[in-house]
């Protein structure tokens, strides 16, 4: 399993001020599992892991195989919950070069922006490629990827055909309402259905996440076995002091009322840079309401402590972080002795690049700590989907326990809406 370690989390805050916290923790987590706190009826994530059937992912299976076979390409078009989970996972277990290897298929993303320059180049990097669509919203109302499936939904139906573009668009929406199932039913496109009780940054073991990570090859069962790990070890049956869910959550907010309003997500390995964009927006959507809420940041280490690196050492001391380690490397990567030795670096020689980063991390815990910045600390024995499963499980599970322990309404997001009045007001759309 994936362990967190709070101990040099505290010095700010005691250990007796988070265990103060357990009835408080357990409450919220009952009230999850017994839908009885706010937003009751976007709970569907909670069991997903354990009630997703054989037979779903079977399906989920078969769909990713019929794209990987006809397309060089797959397009996943989606913004925010309705993409980030899937490029987090995809992101992080992938090769880091597989994109310039032709490996098949490419993921490349659209909607997740409005970019005029991005879905030229995106377009025309299309048109000799054969392709497929993977188009995400669950309210299917969304602009952005509205409008980048527009366009790429005519560029594909101009190079293969109304009827063979109809095979390789995959439409993940509501059951029944918007625009995009209306669209999908009328196309006769294939379709996942997003469930009702099930938000979008709540979304990543759905077909929302499921379907794109299956495409890029990825074990989706095991992904599932993995968060159905975790469904069981944050349980609200399980006692605080082995629940880290309630710990997570627990602690965060202690630190929060200490006047430590920013969260910094930090990793020793880029391929987890998307799942901290996913972490940003689970929590920030789910707390950052009622005018509170603790600001999640991120940071890709070591590449960060030569920028932000200065900030977090004796910048305002307003932060804590919470840093994702990855305890065993899939390969091997030894300093090599050099007879010269003009970049001093033979101490190391023989060593894995590994341990050089483990003692960055360790270097870097300790300043720190020693600076004023509570470290909580999540350890992956390696990267791979299982453990991916329970880090996401954890985290959403462990949001919707913070969010209840902080008094608002995790499930909802009714700040988004303010720039798209404005925006379609000034577009002039009819009813603004
Ligand atoms: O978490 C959320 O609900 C939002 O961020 C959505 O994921 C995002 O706005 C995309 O919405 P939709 O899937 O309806 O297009």
């Amino acid at each position: 399993m994936i362990t967190l370690d709070i101990n040099k989390a505290l010095g700010t805050i005691t250990k007796e001020q988070v265990y103060a916290q357990a009835c408080n923790a357990d409450a919220c987590n009952k009230a999850l599992e017994n839908k009885t706190g706010k937003g009751s009826d976007f709970l569907g994530w909670l069991h997903l892991p354990s009630s997703t059937t054989d037979a779903e992912i079977i399906d989920i299976q078969a769909t990713a195989n019929h794209l990987r076979s006809k397309c060089e390409i797959v397009v996943v078009i989606g913004i925010g919950g309705s993409y980030l989970g899937a490029k987090a996972v995809i992101d992080a277990l992938s090769g880091s070069f597989d994109f310039l290897e032709n490996k098949k298929p490419l993921i490349v993303y659209a909607g997740h922006l409005i970019g005029e320059d991005y879905l030229y180049e995106l377009s025309n990097y299309l048109e000799k490629k054969s392709f497929g669509i993977i188009n995400i919203s669950k309210s299917g109302t969304t602009t952005e990827p509205a409008l980048a499936f527009r366009i790429l939904k005519k560029r594909l139906e101009e190079a293969v055909g109304k009827d063979e573009a109809r095979k390789r668009i995959i439409a993940v929406t509501d059951k029944t309402r918007g625009a995009l199932r209306t669209l999908a039913t009328k196309e006769g496109y294939k379709t996942y259905v997003i469930p009702d009780d099930v938000g979008g940054r709540f979304s990543v073991l759905t077909p929302v996440g499921l379907l794109p990570i299956a495409v890029a090859g990825i074990d989706i069962k095991q992904l599932i076995a993995g968060a159905a790990d975790m469904e069981k070890a944050t349980g609200s049956d399980v006692k605080f002091e082995n629940n880290p869910a309630e710990i997570y959550a627990a602690i965060r907010n202690e630190i929060y009322k200490s006047g430590k309003k920013i969260e910094i997500l930090a990793n020793f390995n880029p391929k987890l840079h998307y799942v901290s964009e996913w972490w940003k927006q689970l929590y920030g959507e789910s707390e950052g309401k009622d005018n509170k809420g603790i600001f999640p940041a991120s940071v890709d280490f070591t590449s960060d402590l030569h920028s932000m690196g200065q900030w977090i050492q004796e910048g305002e001391r307003s932060i804590f972080e919470t840093v994702i380690s990855i305890a065993t490397p899939q390969y091997t990567v030894e300093v090599p002795f050099d007879e010269q030795d003009l970049d001093g670096l033979n101490f190391m020689a023989g060593k894995r690049v590994d341990y050089v980063n483990k003692m960055a991390e360790l270097g870097t815990q300790m300043a720190h700590v020693d600076g004023g910045v509570p470290n909580i600390r999540i350890e992956l024995p390696e990267l791979n989907a299982c453990y991916l499963g329970q880090l996401l499980y954890f985290f959403e599970k462990a949001c919707g326990i913070s969010g209840y322990m902080s008094g608002v309404n995790p499930f909802n997001q009714p700040g988004v809406e303010a720039y798209k009045k404005n925006m379609f007001s000034l577009l002039n759309k009819p009813g603004y």
